[in-house]
């Protein structure tokens, strides 16, 4: 079972938009469990779950290991079934009260390492995937710790470089201190615009990380990744050539996930 999250700290840039996708590709093949880490819990939206129509969430499932309950509420437990075309894998959903533990957790020992023990007591999964919310939370450093993978979407704007940087810093703090296997599997240039001068620079500076961490090939601004959740509909559904351009950079995902999984 391999674990990939969707991180940056900041907003807008792609990561629930990453996840939405790649779950549906990812479930054509492998049995898949996606889950949402974010209160804001879009990704859950995205797949057509109310949020507040929930009895119970990720937050849920947090909570009982936290408070090292006997009885303690697994991740499958409350997973619900999520169907596209036919293809099938499962949602953890998140709702508000998730951004509640963010609190909660602090004085929990071993606090960093909560979803991890959840993932751990799960199984029959080939692929977990994990959207984030955008801070370093202490929901966002349990991802990182849960993880084999990050994934991360960046926008091509100048202030993203800034936010990357300190991303990149962080995760070697994660690494050195919580999870030494943890891996970058790329960044992914979001929302790029080939027409503008200052895209296409920004897409030069995102370039120059290609010496420490692989970069994707970038994904265009276009309406259709908005589209395709508004009405429900992956991305080969559309003929437009951004929505045609963007699904082949997560099927090169995809690819490089199969390899990791054939190993
Ligand atoms: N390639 C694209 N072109 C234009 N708009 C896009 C593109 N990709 C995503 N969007 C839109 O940009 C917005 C932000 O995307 P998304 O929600 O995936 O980012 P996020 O990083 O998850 O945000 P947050 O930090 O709030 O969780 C959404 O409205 C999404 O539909
Ligand atoms: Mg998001």
């Amino acid at each position: 079972m391999i674990v990939i999250s969707s991180v940056n700290q900041k907003g807008g840039t792609g990561k629930t938009t990453t996840i939405y996708h790649l779950s549906y590709l990812l479930a054509r093949k492998y049995r898949v469990l996606t889950i949402d880490l974010d209160p804001q819990a879009t990704l859950t939206i995205a797949y057509g779950v109310d949020p507040d129509q929930l009895d119970q969430g990720v937050d849920t499932v947090l909570e009982s290991y936290a408070t090292r309950k006997k009885s303690r509420i697994k991740l499958t437990d409350i997973a619900v079934d999520i169907e596209w075309d036919d293809v099938k894998f499962e949602l953890v959903p998140s709702r508000d009260y998730l951004e509640g533990l963010n609190v909660t957790l602090t004085n929990v020992l071993g606090r960093e390492r909560i979803l991890s023990k959840a993932i751990s007591d799960i199984d029959g999964f080939n692929v977990v995937l994990i959207d984030c919310q955008p801070t370093f939370s202490l929901l966002t450093i349990n991802a990182m710790v849960a993880s084999d993978y990050l994934i991360i979407p960046v926008e091509t704007a100048y202030f993203s470089l800034h936010g990357l940087l300190l991303l990149l810093d962080t995760v070697e703090m994660i690494k050195e201190e919580l999870n030494p296997d943890l891996k970058i599997l790329g960044i992914i240039p979001f929302k790029y615009d080939k027409r503008l001068t200052a895209s296409r620079k920004n897409l030069e500076r995102i370039k120059k990380f290609e010496d420490r961490v692989k970069v994707y090939p970038p994904i265009p601004l276009s309406t259709y990744f908005e589209k395709s959740i508004e009405e429900k509909k992956p991305l080969y559904a559309f003929t437009s050539k951004t929505a045609k351009e963007g699904l082949k950079v997560f099927e090169e995902i995809v690819k490089d996930v199969e390899r990791i999984i054939g190993r």
